[in-house]
C-alpha cells in the first residue's frame, strides 16, 4: 500500500492534498501517514507474531516526537543512540522497559542518564565501554542488564557508509573474542551479561548476510550458555532495506522465516531495531519548483528543496523516485530533467535524467521515500530554516515542526565579548 496516491487529479497523503499543505505552510516540507506507518508496523510485528519478538524503533531514523508517539501507541519501543533520542523516547511516553541504547562511543553522562531512566538494557561494544558502564552502575547502586553487540565480519552487501558488520567496521566487538568479553562481564559489579546483540548494517536487499549473522549469533549462543552464561535475550538489530526503485526486497516474512530458522530454538526473547522499513515510504518530501533552466545541453528542474534538506542523494547517491502532484495526463509526454536544489554545490542534486512531464515553474513535485533519514539528517547548510514536518492521518493533518525562523537561526549565535554585541540590523 502507498499513502500518497492521486485522487482527483492530484497527489494526497492519505486524504489530504498536498497542494493544501503546501498552500498552508509553504515548500519545502516534510509529510508523514500515519496510516503508513501503521500499516508497515503491523506488518513487521504480524509476521514475527510466532515469536517472543519486541520492536524497539530505531528512532534515528525519524525522531519527530510525534512519529515517536505514534510508534509508542502501537507499542513499540525505541533503540535510542545519545542524550537527545532518550529524551525524546522518554518525552513521547516509550516506556523505559522498551528502551535499548546503541552506539559505539556512549559518554559517561549518556550511560548515567539511561541507567538513571531505567532503561531494558545496554549495547556494549568495547571493553572500555564495559569498564565504564561497571563504574557507573556501582556508584549508581545499579546493576544493568547488557547485550554485548558482536561483529560477526559478515558483509551485508549494502552501500560502503552503511555496512557495519565487517572486520573493518568500528562496531561491535570481534565474534570470535566475544567469549572473553563475556567472561570479563560476568566478574563486573553491576553488570548482568544476558543478552547478544548484532547489526550488520541498513538498506539490506538480500536476506542471506542476516542468515550468515543470526547463524553466528545462535552458535555463540550455545557456546555461552555451555560455559554458564545465561543469554536469555537477542537484540538482531535493524537493516531490513525498502524498494526505493522497484527493486526484489525481502518481505518481513521472509525475514522471519529467516529468524525462525536460525534463532527460533533458543528459547530467547527476540529484539528488533528496524527504522527505514517503519518509515520510509511512510514520508515525502514536498517542495515546489523555482525555475526551469534549460541550457540546450540539459534541462535543470530547479526546486525549493536542497541537499541540506535531504542529504542521502549526495552523501550516498541515492536513488529517490520524483513525482509531479499535479496528476500527469495519461498520454503526456516524458522528458528528462536533472533535479537540482538551490545550494552552491553540484552536488546538490537529487537526481540526473528523470523522466518528468514538462513542467512549468511553480508546480509542486514530491521526493518520495524520505520517511527515513531525511528531516533527521537536515542541516542549516546555506542558513536555510530546518523544513517543517507535517503528519497526516485520515482527512486530518499537524505542523509538527514548524519551519525554522531567521529569528532563531540568528538567535543562537553571539557575537564574541571584543566585538560590539548589537546586530547592525534586524531581518
Ligand atoms: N540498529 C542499529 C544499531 C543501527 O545502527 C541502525 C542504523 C538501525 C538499527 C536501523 O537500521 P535500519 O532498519 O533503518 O536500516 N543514514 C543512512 C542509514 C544509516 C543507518 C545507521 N544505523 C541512510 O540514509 O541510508
Amino acid at each position: 500500500m502507498t499513502a500518497f496516491t492521486y485522487k482527483n487529479g492530484e497527489l494526497h497523503a492519505e486524504d489530504v492534498a498536498l497542494s493544501a499543505i503546501a498552500a498552508d505552510v509553504g515548500t519545502p516540507v516534510y509529510v508523514y501517514s500515519v496510516a503508513a506507518m501503521t500499516e508497515a508496523y503491523q506488518r513487521f510485528v504480524e509476521a514475527l507474531a510466532g515469536q517472543r519478538a519486541q520492536v524497539c524503533y530505531a528512532m534515528k531514523a525519524n525522531s519527530n516526537l510525534a512519529v515517536l508517539r505514534t510508534f509508542a501507541d502501537l507499542g513499540a519501543g525505541a533503540d535510542v543512540v545519545s542524550d537527545g533520542e532518550l529524551a525524546r523516547a522518554l518525552a513521547a511516553g516509550i516506556p523505559a522497559k522498551r528502551i535499548v541504547y546503541s552506539g559505539v562511543g556512549k559518554t559517561r553522562e549518556e550511560m548515567a542518564a539511561g541507567i538513571e531512566a531505567g532503561i531494558l538494557q545496554f549495547n556494549v561494544e568495547s571493553r572500555p565501554e564495559l569498564t565504564a558502564l561497571s563504574d557507573i552502575a556501582v556508584s549508581k547502586n545499579a546493576t544493568v542488564e547488557i547485550a554485548i553487540r558482536i561483529n560477526p565480519d559478515v558483509d551485508a552487501a549494502t552501500h560502503n557508509k552503511i555496512s557495519t558488520g565487517r572486520k573493518e567496521d568500528k562496531f561491535g566487538i570481534d565474534i570470535a573474542r566475544a567469549g572473553e568479553a563475556f567472561a570479563q562481564a560476568s566478574t563486573l559489579p553491576g553488570l548482568n551479561p544476558v543478552s547478544i546483540a548484532v547489526h550488520i548494517g541498513s538498506q539490506l536487499t538480500d536476506i542471506a548476510p542476516f542468515r550468515s549473522a543470526f547463524g553466528h549469533v545462535a552458535e555463540l549462543t550455545r557456546q555461552l550458555r555451555a560455559d554458564g552464561v545465561a543469554i536469555s535475550r537477542l537484540d538482531l538489530g535493524g537493516g531490513l532495506g525498502i524498494a526505493y526503485a522497484g527493486e526484489r526486497v525481502p518481505t518481513p516474512a521472509e525475514y522471519a522465516a529467516m529468524v525462525a530458522e536460525t534463532v527460533g530454538d533458543l528459547d530467547c526473547d527476540l529484539i528488533f531495531e528496524p527504522g527505514r522499513y517503519l518509515t520510509g515510504h511512510a514520508g515525502v518530501l514536498l517542495t515546489r519548483i523555482i525555475f526551469i533552466k534549460d541550457t540546450g545541453e540539459r534541462r535543470f528542474v530547479i526546486v525549493d528543496a536542497a541537499m541540506n534538506d535531504l542529504m542521502r542523494p549526495a552523501l550516498y547517491g541515492a536513488n529517490h523516485s520524483i513525482e509531479q502532484v499535479r496528476e500527469p495526463a495519461p498520454n503526456a509526454a516524458l522528458g528528462e530533467a536533472d533535479i537540482v536544489g538551490p545550494v552552491c554545490e553540484t552536488g546538490d542534486t537529487f537526481a540526473t535524467a528523470h523522466a518528468l512531464t514538462d513542467l512549468p515553474a511553480g508546480e509542486l513535485v514530491v521526493i518520495r521515500d524520505t520517511g527515513a533519514y531525511g528531516a533527521v539528517m537536515s542541516s542549516g547548510y546555506n542558513s536555510r530554516p530546518l523544513v517543517p514536518e507535517v503528519l497526516v492521518n485520515g482527512g486530518d493533518y499537524a505542523l509538527v515542526r514548524p519551519r525554522e525562523t531567521l529569528e532563531q537561526q540568528l538567535d543562537r549565535e553571539r557575537f564574541a565579548g571584543w566585538q560590539s554585541p548589537e546586530r547592525t540590523s534586524q531581518s
